[in-house]
């Protein structure tokens, strides 16, 4: 079962589509990247799903059902633009006052429960206010994990995180999700935040899924290239052109695109009389690979 299947969704604001027919399949159990540049309709769509915004059209289901349906509703736990936290209370007193809101049974286990998780149980004191933006991150996906949801929604929680908190935060993401069961949406601006956790894929621009792919997918689409160094860069460019397809001189290097075998481009140019003097296999990140797609598809709106 799909945790969110959404379907043709549209949501205009004055008259101009922000959700413009957008698919999407979340599969259970995922931790599905939502990417997109700003204002491409990223946090429209999950105030849809949460039900903070009303639809123009289309349909929405989690877990198999409605999204509207009463049942559902509570398994979603959402993080969206910020926690809505009291600066002058604690950290505890925030998680307390939500914690009531949703007439959880009891309230002072499950927020050591969600505490622990985002590793503040020691924070508990602290008042909101005094908090770094990566433990006020944290704190709202505490808040969002209030009554052990099945689905998590976080828009840009990474956003803006230094270096460490961005790895507390995947370390959190993956602990929701390998040992809570949680199913967790979250978007960003930069595909290469989400690279080392995400196991699936949605790319949205303009208000459109312009592609959705699993990470094994995404990555097997990441471009490898061998680059090296010869004395004679031009007459090794010709020398390689006989044999490969794409040849290119890049940043002091000559690139071999799509080849992966680095013995047989140096066993081509000894051939032809070229000595390598210096190689190597890469891959383009995800982050590049991201941004040729978006210029690709500026090539076709043209
Ligand atoms: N409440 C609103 N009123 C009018 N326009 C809005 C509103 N919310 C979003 N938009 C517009 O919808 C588009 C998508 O916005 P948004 O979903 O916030 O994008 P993202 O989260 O990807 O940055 C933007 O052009 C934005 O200006
Ligand atoms: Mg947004």
């Amino acid at each position: 079962m799909n945790a969110i299947e959404i379907k043709d969704l549209s949501k205009s604001f004055r008259g101009m589509y922000a959700v413009d027919h957008l698919n999407m399949t979340v599969p259970q159990g995922a931790i599905y990247g939502f990417v997109g540049e700003n204002g491409s309709g990223k946090s429209t769509t999950m105030k849809l799903i949460c039900g903070h915004l009303v639809a123009d059209s289309g349909e929405i289901k989690l877990f198999g059902r409605d999204y509207t349906d009463a049942g559902v509703r509570v398994r979603v736990g959402a993080l969206i633009e910020n926690a809505g936290c009291f600066p002058g209370s604690s950290v505890y007193q925030n998680l307390m006052m939500q914690a009531i809101n949703l007439n959880l049974g009891n309230p002072d286990e499950e927020i050591k429960r969600v505490l622990e998780i985002v590793r503040m149980e020691d924070s508990a004191n602290i008042k909101f206010k005094s908090c770094s933006l990566g433990m006020k991150q944290r704190i709202g996906i505490a808040m969002a994990l209030l009554g052990e949801p099945a689905l998590l929604i976080l828009d840009e929680p990474i956003n803006g995180l230094d270096t460490d908190g961005m790895r507390i935060m995947r370390e959190i993401l993956v602990d929701i999700t390998k040992n809570y069961g949680c199913t967790v949406l979250i978007s960003s601006h930069l595909l290469g935040e989400l690279e080392k956790i995400a196991t699936h894929y949605g790319i949205i621009r303009q208000g459109r899924m312009i592609m959705e792919m699993s990470a094994e997918e995404m990555d097997s689409r990441a471009q490898v290239f061998v680059s090296l160094k010869t004395k004679d860069m031009k007459g090794a460019k010709a020398v390689l052109r006989t044999k490969f397809t794409d040849v290119r001189e890049e940043e002091e290097y000559i690139r071999v695109y799509d080849v992966d075998d680095a013995e047989s481009i140096v066993e081509h140019l000894l051939k032809n009389g070229h000595v390598v003097s210096e190689i190597k296999k890469n891959k383009i990140g995800l982050e590049e690979y991201y941004i040729e797609l978006m210029s690709a598809n500026d090539k076709e709106a043209v």
